[in-house]
């Protein structure tokens, strides 16, 4: 009986350590986007709610974005987390595209 308390409340650890490593996450992930039909350039099937608008952050946290490589290319996402902290909105159709905006 003791044998069988311990292991219960080891599956109800493990359930709470489960839970918590999905609460870490790595921000918005839509894996490598380098694979999509025009890498970084969004076009309008990839992006279908956010297509012609320029306000990106609308709808994307600055906080939860560029979190992680997930490309196959060395990049520096802390460089681009920089950027985009500094220069905000404006900076990001220089490496996503016009968005529909120009079209
Ligand atoms: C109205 C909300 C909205 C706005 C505004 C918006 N987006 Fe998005 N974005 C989304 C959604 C939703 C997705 C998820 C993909 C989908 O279902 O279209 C997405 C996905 C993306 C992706 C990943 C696309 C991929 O290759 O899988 C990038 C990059 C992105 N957005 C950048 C931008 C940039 C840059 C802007 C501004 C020029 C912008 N977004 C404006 C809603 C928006
Ligand atoms: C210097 C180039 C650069 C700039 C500027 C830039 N991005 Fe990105 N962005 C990237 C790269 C590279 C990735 C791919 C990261 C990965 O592997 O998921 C990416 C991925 C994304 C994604 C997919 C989710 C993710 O986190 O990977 C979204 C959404 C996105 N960018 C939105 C934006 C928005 C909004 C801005 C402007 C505030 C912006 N980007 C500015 C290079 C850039």
């Amino acid at each position: 009986m003791e044998m069988f308390r311990y292991f219960l409340s080891f599956i109800f650890f493990v359930a709470l350590i489960s839970c918590g490593s999905e609460a870490d996450d790595n921000g918005e992930d839509f894996g490598n986007i380098l694979d999509s039909p025009s890498s970084l350039v969004l076009t309008e099937d990839e992006h279908v709610y956010g297509w012609g608008r320029s306000d990106c952050l609308m709808c994307h946290n600055i906080n939860n974005i560029h979190l992680q490589n997930r490309t196959d290319v060395t990049i520096d996402m802390e460089e681009i987390q920089d950027q985009v902290a500094e220069e905000g909105e404006s900076i990001c159709m220089d490496c996503h595209g016009s968005n529909g905006t120009t079209e």
